[in-house]
C-alpha cells in the first residue's frame, strides 16, 4: 500500500467503520496473525536455505548435507503449508461472518425504510448493493488480511536479504520508493471507477428484474429483440467500464515487473562484482537474489491490494450511506390504543415535488364503511397510502379518537389495518402461508374460514386447500384467485380496520358478488374503506367519497345496505 494511499483510507469513516467491525473478532485475527507470522518465518527460511544448499552442497561438495538439506526443505513447506491453510481459514470465517451480519443488516433495514424511499430507488440498484457491493467488501476484507500475510513475508525476505548483504540490500531498497509511485495513481482511479461499476451493475439488474416481471408483454408484443438489443447497450457499457479497470489494474504488474527487473539488473551486476572479488559467497549472492525475487510477489499483492482495498471501500461507502438512511421503526405496544374515529384535517400529499393530495378534510367514523371512487390517477391508492400510514402526509393533521398520530409508534398505528393492495401480493410457498402471512403460529381454522369468506376455497379446495403452493409470486393463478388470496389474507389478521383498494376489479360478477356479501357481513363489525367503481360495492357504504385531481369533489351519504 502506498503512503499517499493509507491516510485517505484511514480517514474514510467507512474504513473506521470497518475496523469497528472487524476489531469485534480480536482475538481469532491474533490467532490468524500468529500463523502469517510463522508463514512469514518459513518464506523467509526458504530464501535462506539457497546459501547452504548451494554453498554445502554444490560448492563444497559435503555428503552429509545432500541429506540434510532437502529435508530441512521439506520441513519448512510443511510448516508454511500448515500456517497458510490455518491463518485462511480462520479469516475467511472472519470475513464471512462480517459479510453474513451486513447482510442481514441490509435486508431487514432496507424492508424499514420508508415506502417513498423504496418506491424511488430502483430495484436494480438495491439488488446489486445486495451482490455486487458485498462481494466487493468481501474481497477488500481479504485483501486487508493478505496486507498483513505480504507484510510478515517482506519483512522476513528483507530480514535474509540483510543478513545475505547489507550493502547490496541498501541500495535495493532505495530504488523501491519508485515502484511505488504508480500504485498510488492507480488506486485513485480505481476507486472512481469502481463506483461507476455498482451504477451501471444497478442499471443491468435493474433491466433485467424488469424484463422477468414484464415477460408476458415482451413475448406477446414480440419484444424479445428489443429487450436484447437495449440490455446490449448496458452489457456494453458495462464492458468498457471493466475493461478500463482491467487496463489500469493490469498495467500495475508490468510496470512495477519493469521496475524490479532493472533493480535485479543492477543487483547482479554489483553482486557479481563482489562474488568475483571474493566479497560474498555464491550460495550467500543467490539467496539473496531469491529473497529480493521473492518479496517481488508480496510486493505485487500490496499493490493489488490498494487496489482493492479502493474499490472495497467505495462498495462500503454505498452500503453504509444505505445503512444510514433513516428507518422506521417497527415495534409494536403490547397495548395499543384503541381504534377511534379517524380524521385528517387539510391533508397534505407531496410526490415528486407533485401536490397529489389537496387540502382534504375526511371523517371515518368506527364500523363504518367509506367509499372512494373517482377517475384513474385521481388519487385514490395515494390516499389509501396515507391512511395506512405508509406515506407520511406532506401536510395536515390526521388523528386517531382525537389524538394525533405523530406521537404513535408507526408499528402501533400500522397494527389498526388489514390490506388489500390494488396490485395483488403473494410471496413463494402455500396458500396457508400466504393466507396467515408472517404468522408464526398459523391458525388453520381460521385460514380456511378465511379463505371461505373471500371465496378463495372454491377454487383451492380442489387443487390442495391450504397446502396449495403458489409459485413465483401467484403465476400459477389467475388475477382474481390472487385478489381472493390476498383478501383472504386481509380476513385472517382481523384488525379494526380493513381497507381493500379495487380488491374486486378481477373478479367477475358472481365472485364479486360474494365478496360483497362478505363486506355486508362484516359491514358495522368493523370500519372498511374501500376503493371500488361498482355501484354493487359502493352500495354498501355509509359515505362516498369522490376524489378527483387530489380533492374531493363530492360526498354522498351512501345506503350502508345491500
Ligand atoms: N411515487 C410517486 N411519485 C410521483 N407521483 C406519483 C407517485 N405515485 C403516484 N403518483 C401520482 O399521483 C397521482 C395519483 O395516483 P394514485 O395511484 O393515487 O391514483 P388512483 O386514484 O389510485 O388511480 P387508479 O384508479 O388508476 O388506481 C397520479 O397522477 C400519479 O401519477
Ligand atoms: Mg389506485
Amino acid at each position: 500500500m502506498s503512503d499517499a494511499d493509507v491516510p485517505t483510507a484511514l480517514r474514510s469513516p467507512s474504513f473506521r467503520r470497518l475496523l469497528s467491525l472487524v476489531s469485534a473478532y480480536r482475538g481469532r485475527i491474533l490467532l490468524a496473525m500468529l500463523f502469517m507470522m510463522i508463514s512469514g518465518a518459513a518464506t523467509g527460511g526458504v530464501a535462506y536455505m539457497i546459501k547452504p544448499v548451494l554453498d554445502r552442497i554444490f560448492i563444497d561438495r559435503n555428503a552429509s548435507m545432500l541429506l540434510w538439506l532437502p529435508l530441512g526443505v521439506i520441513m519448512i513447506y510443511a510448516v508454511k503449508g500448515g500456517a497458510d491453510y490455518l491463518q485462511a481459514i480462520t479469516l475467511v470465517r472472519v470475513e464471512e461472518d462480517i459479510l453474513r451480519g451486513l447482510r442481514e443488516c441490509l435486508f431487514a433495514h432496507t424492508l424499514r425504510l420508508p415506502l417513498g424511499t423504496l418506491i424511488d430507488s430502483s430495484h436494480g440498484s438495491t439488488l446489486s448493493r445486495m451482490s455486487l457491493d458485498l462481494t466487493l467488501l468481501q474481497q477488500g476484507l481479504a485483501v486487508l488480511a493478505r496486507f498483513f500475510l505480504s507484510t510478515f513475508q517482506i519483512v522476513a525476505l528483507m530480514a535474509v536479504v540483510f543478513y545475505m548483504s547489507w550493502k547490496l540490500a541498501l541500495i535495493s531498497f532505495i530504488t523501491l520508493p519508485i515502484a511505488f509511485y504508480p500504485l498510488i495513481r492507480f488506486g485513485q482511479k480505481l476507486r472512481q471507477r469502481g463506483e461507476r461499476q455498482q451504477e451501471q451493475m444497478g442499471q443491468i439488474m435493474d433491466q433485467f428484474s424488469q424484463s422477468l416481471r414484464g415477460a408476458e408483454v415482451i413475448k406477446s408484443q414480440g419484444g424479445e429483440g428489443f429487450e436484447a438489443q437495449r440490455f446490449a447497450i448496458q452489457a456494453r457499457h458495462y464492458f468498457d467500464l471493466m475493461m478500463q479497470m482491467a487496463r489500469i489494474q493490469k498495467a500495475t504488474v508490468p510496470i512495477m515487473e519493469m521496475i524490479a527487473a532493472l533493480g535485479i539488473a543492477v543487483i547482479i551486476y554489483l553482486g557479481g562484482s563482489q562474488v568475483v572479488n571474493g566479497g560474498m559467497t555464491t550460495g550467500a549472492f543467490f539467496s539473496f537474489l531469491t529473497a529480493l525475487g521473492m518479496i517481488y510477489e508480496p510486493l505485487r499483492q500490496l499493490s493489488s491490494a490498494n487496489n482493492q482495498l479502493q474499490q472495497g471501500l467505495s462498495a462500503a461507502d454505498r452500503l453504509f450511506a444505505w445503512l444510514d438512511q433513516a428507518a422506521e421503526g417497527s415495534q409494536r405496544s403490547p397495548t395499543p390504543r384503541p381504534w377511534g374515529t379517524w380524521q385528517c384535517h387539510d391533508l397534505q400529499l407531496q410526490l415528486g415535488g407533485e401536490a397529489i393530495l389537496r387540502g382534504l378534510h375526511i371523517t371515518l367514523p368506527p364500523l363504518t364503511t367509506t367509499a372512494i371512487v373517482g377517475p384513474s390517477g385521481g388519487g385514490k391508492t395515494s390516499l389509501i397510502r396515507v391512511i395506512l400510514g405508509l406515506l407520511p402526509p406532506s401536510g395536515g393533521e390526521i388523528t386517531v379518537a382525537g389524538q394525533s398520530i405523530r406521537n404513535l409508534p408507526a408499528g402501533d398505528y400500522r397494527g389498526y389495518f388489514s390490506f388489500v393492495a390494488q396490485e395483488p401480493v403473494l410471496f413463494t410457498g402455500t396458500a396457508l402461508s400466504n393466507i396467515a402471512y408472517a404468522d408464526a403460529q398459523p391458525d388453520y381454522e381460521r385460514a380456511e374460514a378465511s379463505a371461505r369468506q373471500a371465496h378463495a376455497w372454491d377454487f383451492l379446495a380442489p387443487i390442495g386447500g391450504l397446502k396449495t403452493l403458489i409459485k413465483g409470486n401467484g403465476g400459477n393463478l389467475s388475477g382474481g384467485q390472487r385478489q381472493r388470496l390476498a383478501i383472504a389474507r386481509a380476513l385472517y389478521l382481523d384488525r379494526p380496520v380493513l381497507v381493500l383498494d379495487e380488491a374486486t376489479s378481477n373478479l367477475d360478477s358472481e365472485s364479486e358478488e360474494h365478496i360483497a356479501e362478505t363486506l355486508s357481513a362484516l359491514h358495522g363489525r368493523k370500519t372498511i374503506i374501500i376503493v371500488a367503481h361498482r355501484p354493487r360495492t359502493t352500495r354498501l357504504a355509509d359515505q362516498i367519497i369522490h376524489l378527483e385531481r387530489g380533492q374531493i369533489v363530492a360526498r354522498e351519504q351512501g345506503h350502508g345496505t345491500i
